[in-house]
């Protein structure tokens, strides 16, 4: 699942209705002052869904979303431990949420996520001004732990379920664009990839009542929203009983539920997992128009040694298997990867087929990485974190390096297609422009022409391509 950080901003639809259980009713007022939290989120998408969950469960006992910090009651952080880099970023932001606490002592401050379920109780140790640390399964109690906090008291819940999917919570969509939202269908993940943190701070694998799934869908397209991206750490192993039928929904049944909810409503997801996906869900894609053509299948190396010892369980050849029946299956789909340079061991050889597979795959973009040892992981207990820091650093480069080319050349054969665009809103660079992307992922800048507006498709035809961005005109017919 792929990484995005930064500060969640917030706001836009504040005042939808709300259907979330009410878990603690306090009075949304306290002393004549309407209380507000601010979010900063990092990490995978789960975690900024997860935060709209957690501003759901706030707003329910009177905390309103603020993007302004140096007015809100409390600042929550949103955390991730994938990486090191990842925590430091959140120690260096936790130094600036502190001086705040200094210059107002009523201020609280939480963390949540996977860097609180990774360091429990001894996160409040180490950061003296925290006054609450909430795992990712235990956002329920956030409204026990603020009225707590509020008494002067810390508290620490990193309570790990096996049941917990928040699936009754309707999620207070923070930055939204109004078109493309999340939609959470599983928590946690039983894979054990020998690097991966993920299974120790969110715990065991959970699927989703597939009919809120569903209904949330159909809310959201109700709402105006255009596209539902479905999340979880391995989507290709949902899998929810019905607990009065016993019937159980697997993930292509899921995609196609979704799929159902309107023809204009896109169905994208993230995370598959190589060994997992079926050609049930392949062909489900190529059935439904509105489930987008675009994968997400992390390779993280090309190398059949190092995916053994990354406990990925499968090979180089079975990888490139679901390469080839994606390609056959949905011939336009776009693919792109997760990849990790300078794993233990690593030689310069299996590095080389990291690139070979990229060039193979044909990615239409990566998220790269240079390894970075996690404690308490298999890898961290197993095997050395043998290549040195600038080996895996030049290793990186090179990959980024092909990355880039490859991306272009993607991009490049796009120019003087025509592709169906759905407008997410203006682009970064000019109010005359908008953006959007295509079903293969791909985000494309177009001037903008009167009537159209955000939630809208619209055919447009590529004119010009970077490694990054598609550049069109609108399909006049002509
Ligand atoms: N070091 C470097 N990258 C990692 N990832 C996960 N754990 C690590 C680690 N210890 C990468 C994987 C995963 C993505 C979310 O982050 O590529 O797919
Ligand atoms: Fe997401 Fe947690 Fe993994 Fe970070 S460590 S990418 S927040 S699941």
């Amino acid at each position: 699942m792929f990484e995005q950080a930064g500060p969640l901003n917030l706001n836009k639809d504040m005042d939808e209705s709300r259907q979330g259980e009410v878990f603690f009713q306090e009075a949304p007022v306290r002393d004549g002052h309407q209380r507000s939290f601010y979010i900063e989120s990092y990490g995978c998408q789960m975690n900024f869904s997860d935060s709209e969950i957690v501003a759901s469960i706030l707003g329910e006992v009177g905390f309103q979303p603020t993007r302004e910090m140096e007015t809100a009651d409390l600042i929550l952080v949103n955390t991730c431990s994938i990486r090191e880099k990842a925590e430091e970023t959140v120690r260096k932001r936790l130094q600036v949420f502190n001086k705040q606490k200094r210059q107002r002592p009523d201020l609280m401050i939480g963390v949540l996520g996977c860097m609180a379920e990774r360091l429990k109780a001894k996160f409040l140790e180490e950061e003296k001004l925290v006054d609450m640390v909430v795992g990712p399964d235990a956002y329920r109690d956030l409204p026990k732990l603020l009225a707590n906090a509020e008494e002067g008291e810390k508290g620490v819940n990193v309570f790990l379920s096996r049941e917990e999917t928040y699936a009754d919570i309707s999620p207070l969509r923070l930055d939204s664009n109004g078109v493309t939202a999340f939609i959470s269908i599983m928590r946690g993940c039983d894979n054990m990839c020998s690097f991966c943190v993920v299974p120790y701070t969110r715990g065991r694998e959970r699927s989703r009542n597939a009919f809120s799934i569903v209904s949330e869908a159909q809310d959201l397209f109700d709402r105006g929203y255009r596209e539902v991206t479905l999340l979880g750490q391995n989507v290709d192993s949902y899998k929810w009983e019905n607990p009065e039928t016993k019937e159980v929904v697997n993930f292509a049944q899921l995609l196609e539920m979704t799929a159902l909810v309107h023809p204009d409503l896109r169905i994208r997801f993230s995370t598959s997992h190589p060994k997992d996906i079926t050609d049930e869900v392949l062909y489900t894609m190529a059935r439904y128009e509105n489930i987008c053509n675009y994968i997400h299948l992390p390779v993280q190396s090309g190398n059949s040694r190092i995916l053994e010892l990354m406990n990925r369980t499968y090979d180089r050849e079975w990888y490139m298997d679901r390469v080839r029946a994606i390609y056959r299956i949905i011939p336009d789909c776009a693919i792109s990867s997760d990849i990790i340079t300078g794993f233990c061991t690593e030689t310069e050889e299996e590095h080389q087929e990291s690139l070979s597979m990229i060039e193979f795959a044909n990615y239409s973009m990566s998220y790269m990485f240079a390894y970075s040892e996690r404690p308490g992981t298999p890898a961290a207990k197993k095997y050395a974190d043998d290549v040195p820091e600038e080996v895996k650093k030049r290793r990186l480069d090179e990959v980024i390096r092909l990355q880039t080319q490859i991306a272009y050349r993607h991009n490049k054969a796009d120019i003087g297609k025509t592709f169906k665009v759905l407008i997410e809103g203006d682009s970064k660079r000019s109010e005359l422009e908008f953006k959007g992307r295509n079903s293969q992922n791909k985000m494309i800048v177009f001037p903008k022409k009167p009537g159209l507006r955000p939630g809208d498709y619209v055919m447009i035809r590529i004119t010009e391509a970077t490694s990054a961005t598609l550049r069109g005109k609108i399909e006049t017919g002509d």
